[in-house]
This record gives structure tokens, C-alpha cells and sequence, in this order.
């Protein structure tokens, strides 16, 4: 019974970065509705005072999630404001299709790793003596189905997603005996802009989940006090990764190809 009211979703003070768009303003969204206290992070003031203009009370605030400095800055923004913060959400990511045999300058190739990698890390690194002072924190690390089986059209992402797996295992562990709870979602190919601009030309006949779908499972799951959420294609890529590990990378291979092959 205890586990259970641990992890009701609701009376909670939750940071979602990335919360101006997409998976992290419908979960922003949901957690409004449930009796949060939301504030969401993007780079884009316009998005974000988009979303305030149609959730008055969420909180906002422009941060970039891979500048250390606004890092520090949102912590020390944000504790005093709201001493109660119990609950990091690093949704913030870009997703990039990516031709590795192209001429880019060095910092541009790994744009990925900072967002998607590196952020989600400093972020934890940063809120974490906060989150540990509170009775029940948690942290959620947005992942993909795409950290269990690479994608050849988006390689520095395949390997970020990755990188976070294996750090939210890690950081699991390592916080086991305390009352922060850490939790991965890993959702799969999800309708949102960040799949509409970039991917669909390469997937036309592919939809992905709704963004209130892949929420509900979120919700559901992590109200069920799971560790890892893999809703649809995630958790057959992951089951397929441990059975036929090639056949699945290939297929994955398939989407883009000539576009990839391209001089
Ligand atoms: N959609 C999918 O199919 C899918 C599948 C698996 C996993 N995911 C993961 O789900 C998460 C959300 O993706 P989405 O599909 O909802 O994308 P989205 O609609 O493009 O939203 C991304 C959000 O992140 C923000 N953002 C990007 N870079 C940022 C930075 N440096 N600092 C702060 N905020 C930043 C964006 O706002 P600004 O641009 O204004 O900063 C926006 O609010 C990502 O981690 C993504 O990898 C998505």
C-alpha cells in the first residue's frame, strides 16, 4: 500500500525540460490535470508562452538543457521558488537524420550527445542534492525504443539513447537505498513535431503513437512503480535485440537507405 501511494502521480512539484512541445507538454498537460505543480524548460520563449497561453498554470521558463550555465542558473532560479520540486523529468532531445560520410565541423556532429546525453547527466548531477533532500523524489529519463536497437539514419542519436539507458541503469542502482526513484520511459516512434519534420519524408507510410497514448502508458506505469516503460514497438525492438540482434538492426537499416547512400 505504501508503494502505491509512493508513486501516485499527483500533489507533486514536477521540472519537465523540453515541456514546450510534443511528449513533455502532453505529459505537462496530464500532470496539470492530476493536481501537479508543472514547470516546463525549452529554448523557444514563443513556444513556450504558447503553452502558458493555453495552460495558465503551468510554469515556464526559457533554459537550454546543454548550457551548464543555464543549468545552474535554472537550479538556483528554480529551488527557492520552489523548495518542493520532487520530480525531474529529462525530456529534452533533438533528433537529427544524419549522413556520417558529410564534411561538419567537430561540435556540430555530436549536437546529440550534448541535448540528449550530456544534459540529461549535468541536469541529475545539478537537482540531485535537492531531490535527495526531498521524502520521495523521483527522476524520469525519456529514452527511445532506439537505445535498444541503433538506427542507421540517425547514428549519433541511436548512440546518446544508448548512453542514457545504460546512465539510468547505473544511477538506479547507485540511488537504490534512497528516496529517489528513478525511472526510464523509452517511448516509441511518437506523433510529434520533432517525427513530423524530420522523419516522415523518410517513413511516409509510417504513423508513430499519439502523444496521449504514449502518456497514458507513461502515467499507468509509473503509478505501477515500474523501472523501465517500453509502451508498443519499444518493447518488440527490445525483445527482438536479445533474439534475432542482426535481422532487426537491418531492417531498422532499411528506412532511408537510398537517402543515406546518397553522394
Ligand atoms: N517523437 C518520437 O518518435 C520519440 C521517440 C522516442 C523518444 N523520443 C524522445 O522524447 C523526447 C521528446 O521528444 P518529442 O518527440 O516530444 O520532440 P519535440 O516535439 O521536438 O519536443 C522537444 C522539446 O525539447 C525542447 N528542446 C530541444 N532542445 C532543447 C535544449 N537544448 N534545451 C531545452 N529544451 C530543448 C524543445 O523546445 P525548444 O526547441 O524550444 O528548445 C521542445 O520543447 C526526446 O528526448 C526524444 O528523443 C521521441
Amino acid at each position: 500500500m505504501l508503494w502505491e501511494i509512493k508513486m501516485k502521480l499527483t500533489g507533486r512539484t514536477v521540472l519537465i525540460t523540453g515541456g514546450s512541445s510534443g511528449i513533455g507538454l502532453a505529459l505537462a498537460e496530464a500532470l496539470l490535470a492530476r493536481g501537479n505543480v508543472v514547470i516546463v524548460t525549452g529554448r523557444r520563449k514563443e513556444a513556450l508562452e504558447a503553452a502558458k497561453r493555453q495552460h495558465p498554470d503551468l510554469h515556464i521558463y526559457a533554459s537550454d538543457a546543454a548550457d551548464p550555465d543555464c543549468i545552474r542558473n535554472l537550479h538556483d532560479t528554480l529551488i527557492p521558488r520552489f523548495p518542493t520540486l520532487d520530480t525531474l523529468v529529462n525530456n529534452a532531445g533533438i533528433m537529427r537524420a544524419l549522413r556520417l560520410a558529410e564534411d561538419r565541423p567537430l561540435t556540430e556532429v555530436t549536437q546529440e550527445i550534448d541535448v540528449d546525453l550530456s544534459a540529461p547527466i549535468q541536469m541529475v548531477q545539478q537537482f540531485l542534492p535537492h531531490l535527495r533532500s526531498r521524502p520521495e523524489a523521483m527522476i524520469i529519463n525519456i529514452s527511445s525504443g532506439l537505445a535498444f536497437v541503433p538506427f542507421t539514419l540517425s547514428p549519433i542519436y541511436s548512440a546518446a539513447k544508448a548512453g542514457i539507458h545504460a546512465y539510468t541503469r547505473c544511477l538506479r542502482q547507485q540511488l537504490r537505498d534512497t528516496s529517489a526513484k528513478v525511472i526510464e520511459v523509452a517511448p516509441p516512434l511518437t506523433e510529434t513535431p520533432l517525427f513530423e519534420t524530420e522523419f516522415k519524408q523518410h517513413m511516409p507510410d509510417q504513423s508513430g503513437m499519439s502523444v496521449h497514448q504514449l502518456v497514458g502508458h507513461m502515467i499507468r506505469g509509473i503509478e505501477a512503480g515500474r523501472d523501465e516503460i517500453r509502451p508498443g514497438q519499444s518493447k518488440i525492438l527490445k525483445i527482438a535485440n536479445r533474439l534475432v540482434p542482426k535481422l532487426i538492426f537491418q531492417q531498422l537499416a532499411r528506412v532511408g537507405e537510398p537517402w543515406v547512400r546518397q553522394p
